[in-house]
């Protein structure tokens, strides 16, 4: 009986050494140890002996009992590793490398430029409001003092939409962010102190200083008693957050019919300080904004009595200050959707 569990054992240890694959393990655990396996059967033969044989052979079988199982659980580590070692080998993977690393998404710089320019004017008591793109010939142009057939319509290149005319209205996709002047002040009593970012479209041949679509900031502040000296000091506080503390600020007069009078408004060029550059094609001034005092005809045509009420408006382009401080030299970048102007900012 010894010897027989003795023959058993060595032929287990020989087979166990065959075993090559972790997926083979469990055959010879079956096969030896199992319910039904050589060393089970071999022991259910213990019954059979004479009680003195008996404890000598249940003391031998317990011995190769632990002894096959302590090489099997050696045998399976070993062939764990060997298995990760060949992994590594197949697919050699450097899991201490860093990883790729994740595209962030970052905001558009005409975004940005929005953002830029209406935290300038918040901070100095705006509150920014929006309105509809697609709008009314009569607040685009006739409330602001632009009757149908008026020349000064030329400023403007505009895109109608192909929509049947309501009320004799043709709507149209408007060409500057003023309409909101007159739609904000029909809605709301005075005091006004607004900005008005958005996207404006004309009619227009594309180039590197032209789009067909661009966006402006509007701002509008009526009151009793606001003067041009108001505006001139917003305009030049606005300058300052924007372009830095020592700008200087010149206004000389132009022409917008919904303002009187009217100025234009221009900084001295920040890039040559004012010494003549590319950039201020050596003038020393940047051109910036329009801007003027609201036409009384337009505080009435909102319902505002001009012989109370006073107010200054101003818009400018968004894209154009954008160009200008980032020194970018064409206008179709803001639309062209190419990643390598857009990952630089
Ligand atoms: N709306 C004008 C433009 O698009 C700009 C402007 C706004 C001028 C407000 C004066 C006052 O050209």
């Amino acid at each position: 009986m010894l010897q027989e569990f003795t023959a058993l054992e060595s032929s287990a240890l020989a087979a166990l050494e065959h075993v090559s694959a972790l997926k083979d393990l469990e055959g010879w655990r079956v096969a030896y140890l199992g319910r039904k396996g050589s060393l089970t059967t071999l022991l259910k033969t213990l019954g059979t002996l004479a009680p003195e044989d008996r404890r000598a052979a249940g003391a031998r079988a317990n011995e190769v009992k632990a002894r096959l199982e302590s090489r099997q659980a050696e045998r399976e580590a070993a062939l764990r590793e060997r298995s990760a070692d060949a992994l590594v080998d197949r697919e050699p993977i450097d899991v201490t490398l860093p990883g790729h690393p994740l595209t962030i998404g970052r905001l558009h710089p005409t975004t940005r430029m929005i953002r830029e320019i209406t935290v300038a004017l918040t901070a100095l008591g705006f509150q920014t409001v929006e309105g509809p793109e697609v709008e009314l010939d009569h607040y685009n142009f006739e409330a602001l003092n632009i009757p149908p057939e008026h020349p000064a319509r030329d400023m403007w290149d505009t895109m109608w939409l192909d929509y049947p005319a309501k009320n004799g209205q043709r709507p149209l996709l408007r060409t500057h962010t003023s309409p909101m002047q007159v739609r904000y002040m029909e809605a709301h009593k005075p005091p006004v102190r607004i900005v008005v970012p958005g996207k404006v479209y004309r009619y227009e041949a594309t180039d590197a200083t032209h789009e067909w679509h661009f966006n402006q900031v509007e701002g509008l502040a009526v009151d009793r008693n606001v003067t041009f000296a108001d505006l001139k000091g917003t305009l030049y506080e606005f300058a300052r957050r924007m372009f830095g503390v020592q700008r200087k600020v010149r206004f000389r007069c132009d022409y917008f019919p919904f303002v009187e009078p009217g100025a234009e408004m221009a900084i001295d060029c920040f890039l040559c300080d004012g010494k003549g550059c590319r950039v201020c094609r050596e003038t020393g001034w940047i051109e910036i904004m329009g801007a003027g005092m609201v036409h009384p005809k337009v505080l009435e045509n909102a319902g505002y009595d001009p012989k109370v009420y006073t107010g200054y408006a101003f818009g400018m382009g968004v894209e154009r200050i954008a160009m200008l401080k980032y020194g970018i030299d064409d206008i179709r970048h803001f639309y062209s959707n190419d990643l390598r102007f857009l990952h630089q900012f």
